[in-house]
């Protein structure tokens, strides 16, 4: 197995990097991390610990720059990089010292649909104080990425890099651990890849209902929710970013104690099961255009010469 631990931070390429940048720092609650080289790229830490849990980066078209999960040491980086080339997955960067912010060990791959995959440890930690506001996001709670090809990816993101699968949505949603989170990531059937949402933790129910306050302040509104969720059990709100994308504060994730007794459940997708509460009913054509993203070709259609 590969051994992935968590979550670390996904990387957005965005063509209003500006009107971004105002939002997650003034509105959304995250702290731009000063880097020393910048070059056209903003980094958001959290409450938590974790170097940044979220970076722009100035493009042509939105997508998905890529996705960061943890490992253990540089042992692991090193074995994952044997597993991943013993399969035949394209490496982009083989495992070294990132020079990137952050830093750490780690390398690059490419999954199936050309996203690109960054698996690194002992990337720098934050130690100094956060500035509390009346909105705290601690960390990602999890990403979910449309596919064209939900059983193929939920193949390659088991088979090969040793997530499980904790919940189905109907044959529509997949919802994978790598830890005892309910999912970190969640893959959902589109009609292309792209990203679909990207949810950032909160300590509580509160602070949910403060977020929600805090962006209708700034002139925006609520694109799904509130509500909880019947898989997974949390709590949520989605909103759009000034760039596009579709955002989420959650809590309360369900937390799987006893993997050995676990066995993936199929929700039905009816809307009291899509919200518990039944007070944000299903998501409307509006929101579903929003998650279902345009088209994204990958980080490596536009940056690896063919
Ligand atoms: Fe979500």
């Amino acid at each position: 197995m590969l051994g992935i631990t968590h979550l670390r931070h996904i990387s957005l390429i965005t063509p209003n990097i500006d009107k971004q940048f105002a939002f997650y720092e003034k509105v959304w609650g995250l702290d731009k991390v000063d880097t020393p080289e910048d070059n056209g790229a903003a980094y958001f830490r959290g409450a938590g610990p974790e170097h940044h849990i979220l970076s722009l980066h100035e493009g042509g078209n939105p997508g998905l720059h890529h996705i960061a999960f943890g490992m253990v040491d540089k042992n692991s980086v090193d074995q994952a990089a044997e597993i991943l080339q013993s399969k035949n997955v394209i490496i982009v960067d083989p495992p070294g010292y990132l020079n990137k912010a952050g830093g750490g060990y780690g390398l690059r791959f490419l999954d199936p649909e050309n996203r690109l995959i960054e698996l690194s440890a002992w990337a720098e930690v934050h130690t100094s104080i956060w500035n509390k506001k009346n909105v705290d996001p601690v960390k990602l709670n999890h990403v979910v990425m449309n596919t064209k090809d939900l059983d193929m990816i939920v193949e390659f993101y088991t088979d090969v890099l040793g997530f499980k699968v904790t919940d189905w949505s109907e044959h529509q949603m997949s919802f994978l651990r790598c830890n005892k989170k309910h999912h970190s990531i969640a893959f959902n059937q589109g009609t292309h890849a792209s990203v679909n949402h990207i949810a950032y933790e909160l300590d509580s129910v509160n602070e949910v209902m403060r977020g929600i306050a805090n962006v209708r302040e700034a002139g925006l509104k609520e694109l799904w929710g509130p509500g909880r969720h019947g898989p997974g059990d949390n709590i949520f709100c989605y909103f759009q970013d000034p760039g596009g994308f579709v955002m989420e504060y959650t809590c309360y994730l369900e937390t799987i104690e006893d993997e050995s007794e676990w066995q993936a459940r199929v929700w039905k997708r009816v809307p009291h099961l899509m919200d518990q509460w039944g007070i944000a009913g299903p998501p409307t054509p509006e929101a579903r255009k929003a998650m279902g993203g345009e088209p994204d070709p990958g980080w490596a259609a536009v940056n690896i010469a063919k």
